[in-house]
């Protein structure tokens, strides 16, 4: 059978990531997917930057529209970030019939309902577990894992930047900002860090994860959204005192009314599991009505823990391009048609 193509969008951090784990482990990806994968093309601004993995045999080009419009690709990884122009290569790499498989949180907690839309109308599939937790395959466990339950709640450590800077504040003192410079420079944090440490990159997560386990619509303005920013080292230091751990929380339960969605740092008793989840950990605790409670844990950040993700939706993808659209795994678990407007 012709091998897969693929076109990249980003050759940064999980871009770099991707290719270095897509070549690495290459036969055992083809046995798995059927199929040969073929990074044929990918975009980045610069092209004169050192990158983390070899380019070679992949044509580059600063032009991304240049990608999605290429008749010969069969799926497009969007690794570039934020909304603009990720939003319009994604809505244009679908009218264009390609599959999709991105990374990008902000993208799909904000414009996931009209991205599903076009995948929908054109027949073609979107893939987004790197969008949640790295390497941790949550929303697999979630829609496949878990669809024999009924959610009760989850609350998980979402965001790998923050938790890197209270851990390092706590078990070395150090200051914040110099945390989240060293964030930045393993390539943990977003583009634009705010993201991480005001808590709103976690609010992404818990609206994408929340829509799969509820079946409500993505909603993140809904979202209450508080970060780290104000935390301070004695705060952290006077919590350890008391036998507690500060911890960001992405936290979606069911209330009397609806759901309740919300991010904010939390004082955790420090005997707990969740409470030991450190540095760029990420973990995430579910409660189905069936299964109890399970816990998910793994890096949260970094170049191939997301490619992890990345690649194993790329499979995903090319196990799929065989089979019937009508029935492929929804997006959001839940069939379009029974997605419900429980008040969040
Ligand atoms: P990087 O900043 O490392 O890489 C972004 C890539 O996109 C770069 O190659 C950059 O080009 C290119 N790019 C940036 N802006 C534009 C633009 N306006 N037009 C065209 N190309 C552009 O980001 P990451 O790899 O860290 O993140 C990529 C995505 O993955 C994001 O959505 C992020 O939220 C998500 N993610 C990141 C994780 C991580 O650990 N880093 C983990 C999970 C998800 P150039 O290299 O030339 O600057
Ligand atoms: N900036 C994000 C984090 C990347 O630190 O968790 C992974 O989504």
């Amino acid at each position: 059978m012709k091998p897969v193509k693929v076109g990249l969008l980003g050759l940064g951090t999980v871009g770099g990531g991707t290719v270095n784990v897509l070549k690495r482990n290459a036969s055992e990806i083809t046995r798995r997917a059927g199929r040969d994968i073929q990074i044929c093309s990918a975009s980045a601004r610069d092209l004169t930057q050192p990158r983390i993995c070899d380019t070679h045999g992949i044509t580059l080009t600063t032009d991304p529209f240049a990608v999605v419009e290429d008749p010969n690709l069969d799926i497009i990884v969007e690794l570039i970030g934020g909304v603009s122009p990720a939003k319009e290569l994604v809505l244009k790499a679908l009218e264009n019939g390609k599959h999709v498989v991105t990374a990008n949180k902000a993208l799909i907690a904000l414009h996931g309902n009209e991205i599903f839309a076009q995948a929908h109308k054109y027949g073609r599939m979107v893939a987004f577990e790197a969008a949640v937790a790295g390497g941790i395959p949550i929303i697999k466990t979630l829609r496949e894992g878990l669809s024999g339950n009924r959610v009760e709640w989850l609350a998980g450590i979402i965001n790998g930047t923050s938790n890197f800077i209270l851990t390092e504040m706590r078990d070395k003192g150090r200051a914040f900002a110099d945390v989240l410079k060293e964030a930045q420079a393993l390539g943990y944090a977003e583009a634009d860090p705010t993201f991480d440490v005001e808590g709103i990159d976690a609010g992404h997560k818990l609206t994408i994860l929340a829509s799969i386990a509820f079946g409500i619509p993505l909603q993140f303005p809904k979202v209450y959204t508080e970060g780290i920013s104000g935390i301070t080292p004695e705060d952290v230091s006077y919590a350890e005192q008391l036998g507690y751990r500060i911890k960001l929380l992405g936290i979606a339960r069911r209330a009397d009314k609806g759901i309740e969605l919300r991010v904010h740092p939390t004082l955790i008793p420090a005997k707990r599991l969740i409470a030991n989840v450190d540095g760029v950990m990420n973990a995430i605790l579910v409660k189905g009505d069936a299964v109890g409670p399970i816990l998910s844990y793994g890096a949260g950040a970094g170049a191939e823990p997301t490619a992890s993700s990345v690649v194993a939706d790329i499979v995903d993808v090319v196990r799929a391009l065989t089979s019937d659209p009508e029935n492929r795994v929804p997006h959001l678990a839940f069939q379009p048609d029974a997605i419900s407007d429980i008040p969040v």
